[in-house]
């Protein structure tokens, strides 16, 4: 037998107070912990932490084995693995056997790291060897995910959170330097949302960076691309390494890979009701995600986190068929009323047409069709759009597109093509109530800045421009005019 391995030395930990000491006093009472959570949440730092604590040190002296899975494809080479950490002979015929009898004779604690490698691609075998160690030793197990591993039953789990902002920012400033302590570093942190991996790898990236302005600017340019150090092949190095594991870990299935990508780009993620809307086998995809730490549930809505979405959103993309056919039926949804009075129609238009119309509670958008009765066009009204703030509007992030013109604009194209008639939609960037309507449209003038069709009636401030484009020269005027002196 020669001399265990060294435990890898501990790194700092901040804002694991609590958490940390739930670990140490279940290993004191030789009980075993799973620690889970999403890529870079620190799972490792805290299993190391928790190792190297005095109290667990004196209760196990040596006897601490840290055994790194990340490399290991199944059972077996976990058992080699192990079997080195505790300075076993690797040759022999049962090693296993070699491992349980040495663990049994004095108090050990066995810290399998990283074990959802091997137990993603050998599930039953690696639990059944987490059942071996959990009888003969104190097993600490990290994993990615929140799936809790069989075999290790009853455990204490340990499902560790986003960092706080305050702990995020302690974590930043010991890297990069008590100097960057300045307000554009609260807003900088904030989109790492709590990953350390996240945290650390942004304080490496200021070394290359004049201030802390020109990393936030980087960061705005090129996203998780900046979060790498070094040769950044390693997931430690790189946090689109971390991330490209999970994305091709074993358990993820084709359609949980969709669904991540459909998340990338929807911000505030998606009513989880209609999960099954985006993806036929949506609930399953989801179901995947939650497990493997790539996606959570949050007032009711299924989301990821956004240094996942930055990434995939840049690396695995939904294709723009596959992301139009989903958004579709969501488009279906507000403007149903419109498509079934578009269906009901007796008579058969010359055009559909999409105005504008605001009150004190909001503007919306009217559709109607113009229609040929007794061969006079007349007008009958499809429906009026408003308020669609809900989860349409979450798929643009922002406005404009308002979500009531996208929608509007969506279903009139539809309806207009269903007839093969224009579609006349004078405002669809931004709500405008001075445009004209399909049949006066040859008595409107264009918008002097940005062209869109104007039929201004009476007296108005703004004569010759639209709303949109008075507005934002009146903003550059209030930005030029200096405040008065004192
Ligand atoms: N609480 C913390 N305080 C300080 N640094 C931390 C903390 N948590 C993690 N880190 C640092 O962030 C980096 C990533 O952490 P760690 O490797 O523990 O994450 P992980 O959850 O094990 O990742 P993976 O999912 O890849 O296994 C490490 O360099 C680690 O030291
Ligand atoms: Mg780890």
């Amino acid at each position: 037998m020669g001399a265990p391995s060294q435990l890898p030395p501990p790194r700092a930990t901040v804002g694991r107070d609590s958490v940390l000491s739930a670990v140490v006093d279940e290993l004191l009472v030789e009980g075993s912990t799973v620690v889970l959570g999403p890529p870079g949440i620190g799972k490792t730092n805290l299993t190391l932490a928790a190792l190297h604590d005095p109290q667990v040190e004196a209760h196990y002296g040596r006897r601490r084995y840290f055994v790194r899975c990340e490399g290991a494809a199944n059972a077996s080479e976990v058992v080699a693995e192990l079997a080195r950490a505790m300075g076993l002979s690797v040759a022999g015929d049962d090693l296993l056997g070699a491992c349980l009898e040495s663990l049994r004779t004095t108090p050990s604690a066995v810290c399998l790291d990283n074990a959802e490698t091997p137990w993603s691609i050998d599930q039953l075998n690696c639990e059944e060897l987490f059942g071996h160690l959990t009888r003969h030793s104190t097993v600490l197990i990290s994993m990615r995910g929140l799936e809790l591993p069989g075999g290790v039953q009853p455990a204490h789990r340990v499902s560790l959170d986003e960092l706080s902002l305050e702990s995020a920012k302690e974590l930043f400033l010991m890297a990069a330097g008590e100097r960057f302590d300045q307000p554009a570093l609260d807003p900088l942190l904030d989109e790492m949302g709590g990953l350390p991996l996240a945290v650390e790898l942004l304080a490496h990236a200021l070394h290359g960076e004049e201030s802390l302005d020109s990393l936030a600017r980087r960061w705005r340019s090129e996203q998780t691309r900046v979060l790498k150090r070094g040769a950044g092949d390693h997931r430690l190095l790189s946090v689109e390494v971390s991330l490209e594991a999970s994305w091709n870990d074993h358990l993820m299935t084709s359609s949980a890979r969709h669904l991540l990508s459909m998340l990338s780009r929807l911000p505030h993620g998606v009513a989880t009701v209609y999960v099954s809307s985006l993806l036929p086998d949506g609930a399953d995809a989801a179901s995947v995600l939650r497990r493997r730490g790539l996606a959570f549930d949050e007032a009711g809505r299924l989301r990821t986190h956004p240094l996942i979405r930055h990434y995939v959103a840049t690396a695995h993309p939904p294709g723009p068929a596959e992301w139009e056919r989903a958004i579709a039926k969501f488009r279906h949804l507000p403007a149903k009323h419109v498509l079934q009075s578009a269906a009901a129609l007796t008579e058969p238009p010359i055009a559909i047409e999409a105005l504008w119309d605001g009150d004190t509670t909001g503007w919306g958008v009217w559709l109607s069709a113009i229609v040929l009765a007794d061969g006079k066009p007349a007008e009958r009204s499809l429906g009026f759009l408003r308020g669609l703030g809900g989860d349409i509007r979450l798929f643009n992030a922002q406005v404009p597109p308002w979500p009531d013109a996208e929608v509007a604009a969506w279903a009139g194209r539809m309806i207009a093509d269903q007839f093969n008639v224009p579609f006349w939609f004078p405002s669809p960037i931004y709500p405008e109530e001075d445009c004209p309507r399909y049949l006066e449209r040859h008595l409107g003038t264009p918008c002097a800045q940005c062209g869109i069709p104007l039929l201004q009636r009476g007296p108005c401030p703004w004569k010759g421009v639209c709303y949109q484009c008075h507005l934002e020269s009146s903003r550059q005027t209030r930005r030029k005019t200096k405040p008065l002196a004192e």
